[in-house]
């Protein structure tokens, strides 16, 4: 029934499929208008891929102020469908991926390459993204249709299936920036979810010679050891003391955290948004770096620690300064790599799709969101596919 009416229909006076948030735990698929083009240089793109992001999980669990009713999906890929008359170097067809980041390219964090900061797509805040909380009115891509703004920077023309390139290749990436990972140091990475595989893989690429991945979850520790790197399981005992033991005492040079403000403490089973960065502080020696692409937030009103419901966390500053230790972090600048990863896939150096677990209809969203935010089932990167 659908089906022939939408072969009788012109598509703007359809409504789309889109995965929208209920309330804490609840998303579901429902139909919703069609995005317009509102200015000469959108376009409206054909969603063929988005993926379920950790960032989402975010949102999904009730911890941020998203309002229900929001549009989730800012890892999209897909099919150029209309083009606005300012637009001039896409076409309908073209295949394209969107970084994560919406962003203008002209303002004065673009034109450094600040991406991740852009001044003018979201007033009173730097930066913006699509179905994120804060980060602006964009609606998300986890849906048949998606309007990407200033096209002509936003959306690289690609030719196969390269969705990982919206976020989690360049975030991981971004982690080894940071870091300035260099051949032949050695790198912990804590986390082993989609952000920490990439910049383990990341790392490995830049030629590093030791990398260690902490986690618990067996499934993505496994695909760890697949790439080469170390897998340290973080329930079997403290995560630092085990990389000492296998370094002869020493620790390593460069620390990564991809696990952010939800981590887990070892050894129990609460969270504690502290962890991480307390043992990144002790396993990197004296004067190495630490690069921090996972999320913390100003304030936390749904966290457990009295200090991080303010924002504040309690880390041993003076051992950072004592090591003379330097850090990095923030949101990845999306376009700053994106074109150089694209490039390494084409030409075979990089396959980051090791990572995809679950290619799934948009239709069975809210079962891939209940079992990726359990960590089950093997569940560690999901691509819908509208
Ligand atoms: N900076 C950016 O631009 C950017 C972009 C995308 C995602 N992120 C953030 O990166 C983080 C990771 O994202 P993801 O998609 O990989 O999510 P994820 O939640 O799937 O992965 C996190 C992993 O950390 C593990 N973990 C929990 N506690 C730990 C601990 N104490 N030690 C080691 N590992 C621990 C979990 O088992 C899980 O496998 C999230 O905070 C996400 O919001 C940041
Ligand atoms: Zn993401
Ligand atoms: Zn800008």
């Amino acid at each position: 029934m659908f089906v022939e009416e939408s072969m009788q229909i012109p598509r703007k006076k359809q409504r789309m499929r889109a995965v929208v948030y209920k309330g804490p735990f609840k998303v579901a698929v429902e139909q919703v208008p069609d995005p317009k083009i509102q200015h000469p240089n959108d376009v409206i793109v054909h969603i063929t891929s988005s993926c379920i992001c950790g960032s989402d999980l975010h949102m999904y669990e009730g911890r941020t102020a998203a309002q229900p009713g929001i549009v989730f999906g800012h890892e999209n890929m897909g099919i150029v469908e209309e083009v606005g008359t300012g637009v001039t170097t896409l076409r309908k067809g073209d295949r394209v991926v969107m970084p994560f980041n919406v962003a203008c390219g002209f303002c004065k964090n673009c034109e450094r390459g600040f991406t991740g900061f852009c001044l003018t797509v979201n007033p009173g805040f730097a930066g913006g993204a699509y179905g994120y909380v804060a980060m602006g009115p964009y609606t998300g891509g986890q849906a048949e249709y998606l309007r990407v703004p200033f096209a002509d920077f936003n959306a690289l023309k690609h030719e196969e299936d390269f969705a990982l390139l919206a976020d989690i290749f360049p975030t991981g990436y971004h982690g080894t920036e940071l870091a300035q990972v260099s051949p032949g140091e050695s790198v912990a990475v804590f986390g082993a979810g989609p952000v920490g595989a990439m910049a383990a893989y990341s790392a490995l690429i830049r030629g590093a010679a030791q990398v260690f991945v902490v986690d618990r979850v067996p499934e993505r520790l496994q695909k760890m050891k697949e790439i080469g790197a170390i897998p340290i399981d973080f329930s079997k005992g403290d995560p630092v003391q085990q990389i000492r033991n296998m370094r002869g005492g020493d620790g390593v040079d460069k620390g990564i955290d991809a696990v952010g403000y939800q981590a887990i403490e070892p050894g129990k089973s609460n969270e504690s948004p502290t962890t991480v960065l307390d043992a990144l502080i002790q396993i990197v020696n004296p004067t190495g770096m630490l690069g921090i692409p996972g999320l913390y937030v100003p304030a936390d009103p749904g966290g457990v620690d009295p200090h991080a419901k303010e924002g504040r966390l309690l880390i041993p500053f003076g051992k950072l300064f004592e090591k003379g230790l330097r850090l990095g972090t923030g949101q990845c600048n999306v376009k700053r790599y994106n074109r150089y990863l694209r490039d390494l896939i084409i030409a075979g150096r990089a396959k980051p799709s090791f990572i995809v677990s679950h290619n799934t209809p948009l239709n069975d969203a809210p079962t891939a969101y209940d079992k990726f935010d359990k960590r089950i089932e093997g569940y560690t990167k999901v691509i819908l596919k509208p």
